[in-house]
């Protein structure tokens, strides 16, 4: 969306009314329209403008560092939110998938000190996860881990985050808090033994399939008068998503595009089911279940210090060593999705650090792809889970939008 800036008259006794405006679109830089006709008036008035767009200019700026890297950059945001910021959370119940390490751990950690009642952590590695209960307890104190639940799932697994699910709804009354963080990260094609692009199958469908299943708990924990926030990890690199992207078939998410724009194509999926769910879910019966995207910024974790260099033995050194110095910290990384998951008001937004909004690609803003995006997604899930939940009494609506 266009920013408006409004140039303030240096002179209210020399100019008279007619305002001066310039549209800022974020996409294609300061386009400056005037609408100013009078040649003194202009001559201020341009200057004030210019001032605007100065001053436009160096928030971006500072936005764009405070959204990317660590350290003193994150103070040059416009907006700015502090783990410290997350509210009490006694009573409360979540799921953080991937929280046993990288950013997911620094999301765990912020909502068990913030005395979050049970945490599930859904993950694929126990000996992680055991490292990650330990580090809890020895910071934050015995009890605090003994709120820690592990699930074991492989996301790209369907069955077994189906039945994860149905656990986690058998075992509680309410569920607030539900974190997509888990991801395959920048690394080469592949496909799952049936048949599907893994990026898609782990970082999207894996996760949709998740949160359906889970979501007739947290319409109940919504309809108690409680706000429920869903929030799912994408990442600025969704803008590297191939251009031609239809979401049309299987075929077409199953071609090899390159590691970059394999992992871009499944983050971009992340801010368009959140943009879904807002227009199916939330404006639709349900408006205290929330969800919305989030972009990290550049972080140090496993996935850009050891799995970028399966793809780019080489390149990957750059990501790993070159820009460490000014990367985010794990905690620093999960400032976006702790204020996600605790704090926002709103849904089907695009999140940057530290709690920015953003409007992201216009692929990621467009509602028709998103329409495909989650029909192909119902088709995919629907043909591949037949024999094991669709026709044992899992409709398919149950699957993509309860
Ligand atoms: N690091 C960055 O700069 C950056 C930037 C933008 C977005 N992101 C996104 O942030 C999220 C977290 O990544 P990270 O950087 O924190 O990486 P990380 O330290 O490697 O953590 C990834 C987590 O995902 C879990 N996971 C991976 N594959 C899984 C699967 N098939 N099923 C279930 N869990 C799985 C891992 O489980 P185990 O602990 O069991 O191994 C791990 O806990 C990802 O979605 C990533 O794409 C990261």
């Amino acid at each position: 969306m266009a920013q408006r800036l409004v140039a303030r008259r240096a002179n209210a006794t020399l100019l008279p009314a007619p305002r001066c405006t310039a549209k800022i679109n974020p996409f294609t830089g300061p386009a400056v329209v005037f609408a100013c006709h009078q040649p003194q008036a202009r001559a201020i008035k341009s200057t004030a403008v210019s001032k605007g767009v100065v001053s436009y200019t160096m928030q971006k700026l500072g936005d764009t560092l405070a959204e990317n890297f660590g350290g003193a950059f994150t103070k040059l945001g416009s907006r700015q939110f502090k783990l410290d910021d997350c509210p009490d959370l006694t009573g409360k119940v979540g799921v953080v998938t991937g929280g046993s390490q990288g950013i997911g751990f620094g999301v765990a950690y912020t909502l068990l000190k913030h005395n979050i009642s049970k945490l599930y952590i859904i993950s694929v590695n126990k000996e992680v996860f055991e490292g990650a209960k330990a580090v809890i307890s020895d910071e934050l104190g015995q009890d605090k881990a003994a709120r820690m639940v592990w699930m074991k799932c492989d996301l790209s697994d369907w069955r077994r985050v189906k039945e994860v699910a149905e656990m986690i709804k058998r075992d509680n009354n309410r569920l607030d808090i539900l974190v997509n963080n888990s991801g395959r990260g920048i690394m080469s094609a592949e496909l799952t033994s049936y048949g599907v692009d893994r990026h898609m199958a782990v970082n999207h469908m894996g996760h949709v399939v998740l949160t359906s299943h889970l979501l007739p708990l947290m319409q109940k924990t919504a309809e108690e008068g409680n706000i429920v926030r869903i929030s799912n990890q994408s990442s600025n690199l969704h803008t590297g998503a191939p251009k031609d992207t239809k979401f049309a078939s299987l075929d077409e998410i199953n071609q090899d595009v390159g590691p970059n724009a394999q992992y871009g194509r499944s983050k971009l999926a992340g801010i368009l089911y959140s943009r879904y769910f807002n227009r199916k879910v939330t404006q639709n019966g349900h408006p205290n279940v929330l969800m919305n995207a989030t972009h990290p910024g550049f972080v140090s974790t496993k996935q850009s210090r050891d799995d970028i260099l399966e793809p780019y033995p080489l390149g990957g050194y750059v990501m790993k060593y070159g820009i460490e110095p000014i990367k985010k910290d794990q905690f620093e990384g999960a400032v976006p999705t702790v204020f996600c998951a605790t704090k926002i008001k709103d849904s089907g937004q695009y999140i940057c650090p530290p709690c920015i909004p953003e409007e992201g690609s216009q692929m990621s803003q467009d509602d028709e792809l998103a329409d495909r995006l989650m029909e192909l997604t119902r088709n995919i899930i629907t043909e591949k889970t037949r024999m094991d939940s669709v026709e044992r009494g899992c409709p398919m609506d149950d699957v993509v939008v309860h």
